[in-house]
C-alpha cells in the first residue's frame, strides 16, 4: 500500500507557502506517495475555548473529544491528518511567527493528545513524521519564533520534526520561484520526507541541514536562560521549544555551542516519556488547586471583587 503523506498551509493563494509544499509534495508524489494537501483558508476553525473538558475526560479514561467537534472543521481535517505516515507543514511568518491561523488549528489539538489517549486505550499507536517549512519576507532575524512556534505544535500528536526550512526573503507573492536554491531544498524535504517514511520508526532521525539551530536534540534555534522548575530542576540553559538543559560551552574555534547536559534530557518534549513529566507537574500544580476546598473557597471570595469591577468597553 502507498505510503500517506498530507500538505497543510495557510499561505496565500499560489504564494510562497503553498509553492513550496507543493515542490515538496510532488517529489512524494513522484516517489509513489499517496497524496493529499488542504489549505486551511478553505475550512473554517475555531479557537479552543479552553474548557479542558477533553483532558478532564481523558483523566477519567474517556475519550470525549472536543466541544467544537460539530462546529467547525478541526475534526474532518484531523480524521485525514493523524491516518497519515507524515504531514508537511507550511506557513507564512508574521509578526516573527506563523500566522495566527496556524497556531489556532495547532492549539485546537488538545483533544487528541496521542499520548494520554494512548494510555486510555482510545487509539493505537502511530509512528508520524513531520517537515516545516515556514516563508517570510525577512531573514532570521525577523522571523526568529516561525519554525520555533510551529515545533511546539507538534508534540501534541507526537510528530516526529526530521526537517524544517526557514525560507527567507520572500515578501512578494510567488517569490519563491525565483530563488532556486529554496525550490531544490523545497524538493529536498520531499525526498527526507519520503526517506524517514521508508525506515524503521526507532532508525529515524534528523535529515535536515547538519548545522540547522542552536539545539542539537530538535535544531531549534531558541535558547533560554534556565530557571528552577516545578520540581526544583534548574538547567543553565534550556532549549526554548524542546526542553533539553545544558550550558553554553566555547569551542577552539571562539565559537559557542549548546551541551546537553548529562540530565539535559529529562523534560525533553519530544518524547513521550519527557511529556510524562508535563503531566506529572500538571497533575501536582492543578490536583493541589482543584482538589483543596480551603483554596477554593479563597479564589471564590477573593474573584467577587473582579467580578464585579467593570471598565468601560467599546
Ligand atoms: C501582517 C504581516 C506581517 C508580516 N510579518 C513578517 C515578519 O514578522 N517577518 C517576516 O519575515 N515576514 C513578515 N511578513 C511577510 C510575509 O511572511 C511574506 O509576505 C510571506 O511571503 C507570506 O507567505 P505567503 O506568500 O505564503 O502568503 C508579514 C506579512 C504580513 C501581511
Amino acid at each position: 500500500m502507498a505510503v500517506k503523506v498530507m500538505g497543510i498551509t495557510c499561505g496565500r493563494k499560489n504564494s510562497n507557502s503553498e509553492i513550496l509544499l507543493k515542490e515538496a509534495l510532488m517529489y512524494c508524489e513522484e516517489a509513489g506517495a499517496d497524496v493529499t494537501m488542504i489549505n486551511l483558508k478553505d475550512y473554517h476553525i475555531e479557537s479552543c475555548t479552553g474548557c479542558t473538558s477533553c483532558t478532564k475526560g481523558m483523566s477519567q479514561g474517556k475519550n470525549t473529544g472536543c466541544v467544537l467537534d460539530e462546529k467547525d472543521d478541526k475534526k474532518k481535517i484531523m480524521d485525514v491528518m493523524l491516518a497519515q505516515d507524515a504531514v508537511i507543514f507550511s506557513a507564512p511568518t508574521y509578526d516573527l511567527m506563523p500566522t495566527a491561523e496556524y497556531l489556532m488549528f495547532g492549539q485546537r489539538s488538545l483533544s487528541y493528545e496521542t499520548s494520554f489517549l494512548e494510555t486510555i486505550g482510545a487509539i493505537e499507536h502511530k509512528d508520524r513524521i513531520a517537515g516545516l517549512i515556514c516563508a517570510g519576507g525577512s531573514t532570521r532575524a525577523w522571523q526568529s519564533m516561525a519554525l520555533e512556534a510551529m515545533q511546539a505544535t507538534m508534540f501534541t500528536t507526537d510528530m516526529q520534526v526530521v526537517d524544517m526550512i526557514l525560507a527567507t526573503r520572500i515578501p512578494g507573492r510567488a517569490q519563491c520561484l525565483l530563488d532556486e536554491k529554496l525550490m531544490a531544498r523545497a524538493r529536498k524535504m520531499g525526498e527526507n520526507i519520503m526517506k524517514a517514511v521508508n525506515t524503521p520508526p526507532e532508525e529515524r532521525g534528523w535529515l535536515g541541514d547538519e548545522d540547522m539551530g542552536w539545539c542539537p536534540n530538535c535544531h531549534s534555534n531558541a535558547l533560554v536562560l534556565g530557571e528552577p522548575q516545578w520540581d526544583g530542576l534548574h538547567y543553565p540553559v534550556e532549549c526554548q521549544v524542546c526542553g533539553a538543559g545544558g550550558n553554553l560551552e566555547q569551542t577552539e574555534d571562539g565559537r559557542w555551542k549548546f551541551v546537553i547536559q548529562e540530565n539535559g534530557y529529562l523534560k525533553d518534549r519530544t518524547t513521550v516519556a519527557g511529556r510524562a513529566k508535563h503531566l506529572e507537574e500538571i497533575g501536582q500544580t492543578q490536583g493541589g488547586f482543584y482538589a483543596d476546598p480551603e483554596k477554593q473557597e479563597l479564589v471564590k471570595q477573593r474573584l467577587e471583587k473582579y467580578k464585579n469591577k467593570q471598565f468601560k468597553g467599546i
